[in-house]
């Protein structure tokens, strides 16, 4: 385990003072016991349980949750036929329900795109699907059809713990991942452990600080009036702390998916969930 980060770098403290108040988790919120005494948080708790009593009721009805749409949207792409190659997801996987079964919660994963095998997640790995299967373009990252299907694909595992494999030729992506969790970027000078590790629970500006998990992405964020990305949300933070982002899709994002799909190993799937 690598050492962590202790206490808030100076321009951190700036920008944490004053707002910084500990707010109480709503009574009987749910936690998880991590797998390891290695693992760097006491209990594992999803992001649902930091938002308001509204978002969640939202989250959990089915017919409300504005997430539901973007999930109509991929189920019907997923029988559309597309490419050179006129194949649909359906020629080749059958029933979604069936054919993808026990994927969404152990992704991302490595597998082979592009002759070699690399580490890949459900956006990329549906990319390498209609460009090296169907003959059809890949869809470009956060657009609604690449959101929809993804969201579909996890939400077949919805309720299912997060399992991803962290060992063996998994070891350097995990590796690369954490060190990007507890490196410090941007002019604040901040890692994703200052926020969600060392200050989850409190509250910066009006928001209530979660972990940080990505058990319910892609996400309907009212902020964004839509959908997004895991990788979108890791930009968003990272341009929050006035760093570079790097690319959606990237190895980097890539590696800081595996990473922190582990930080919450066995917590259930939630996609699509509803954020602020
Ligand atoms: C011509 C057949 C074919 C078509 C069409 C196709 N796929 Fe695939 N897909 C495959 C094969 C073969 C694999 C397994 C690849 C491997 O194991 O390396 C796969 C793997 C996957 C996986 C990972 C499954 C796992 O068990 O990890 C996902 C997700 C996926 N496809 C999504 C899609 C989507 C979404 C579409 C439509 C946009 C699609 N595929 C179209 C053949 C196809
Ligand atoms: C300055 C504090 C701060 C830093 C540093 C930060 N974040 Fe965040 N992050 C937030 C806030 C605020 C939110 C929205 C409220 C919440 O869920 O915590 C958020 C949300 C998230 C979420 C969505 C959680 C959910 O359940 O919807 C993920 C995932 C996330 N951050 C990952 C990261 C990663 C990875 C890094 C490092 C690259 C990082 N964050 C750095 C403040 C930060």
């Amino acid at each position: 385990m690598m050492k962590k980060t202790v206490g808030l770098g100076v321009a951190a403290s700036v920008v944490l003072a004053g707002g910084l108040a500990v707010a109480e988790l709503r009574e009987g919120y749910v936690y998880f016991e991590p797998s390891s005494e290695e693992h760097p948080l006491d209990e594992i708790i999803s992001g649902r349980e930091f938002r308001d009593d509204a978002t969640r009721a939202l989250q959990e009805d089915d017919f409300e949750n504005p997430g539901f749409l973007s999930l109509e949207e991929g189920e019907e792409l997923w029988s559309t036929v597309d490419g050179s190659e006129n194949k649909s997801c359906e020629s080749c996987h059958g029933d979604v329900a069936e054919g993808m079964a026990g994927v969404g919660s152990t992704y991302p994963k490595l597998m082979a795109q592009g002759g070699k095998t690399t580490l890949t997640n459900i956006e990329n790995q549906i990319n390498t699907c209609r460009t090296e299967r169907m003959g059809a373009e890949a869809y470009k990252y956060d657009k609604p059809q690449l959101t929809g299907l993804t969201v579909l694909i996890k939400n077949v595992d919805r309720g299912e713990p997060v399992n991803v494999s962290t060992e063996g030729d998994y070891e350097s992506w995990f590796k690369k991942g954490e060190e990007l969790y507890y490196t410090r970027v941007g002019q604040l000078d901040m890692s994703c452990a200052h926020c969600h590790e060392e200050h989850y629970g409190e509250y910066i500006r009006a928001d209530h600080l979660s972990q940080g998990q990505t058990n319910g992405f892609p996400t309907y964020r009212f902020k964004w009036q839509g959908m997004g990305s895991l990788h979108r949300r890791f930009s968003g933070c990272m341009k929050n702390i006035r760093g570079v982002p790097y690319a959606k899709g990237s190895d980097e994002f890539l590696a800081l998916e595996l990473y922190t799909a582990w930080r919450g190993q066995g917590l259930p799937v939630e996609t699509p969930s509803v954020r602020n």
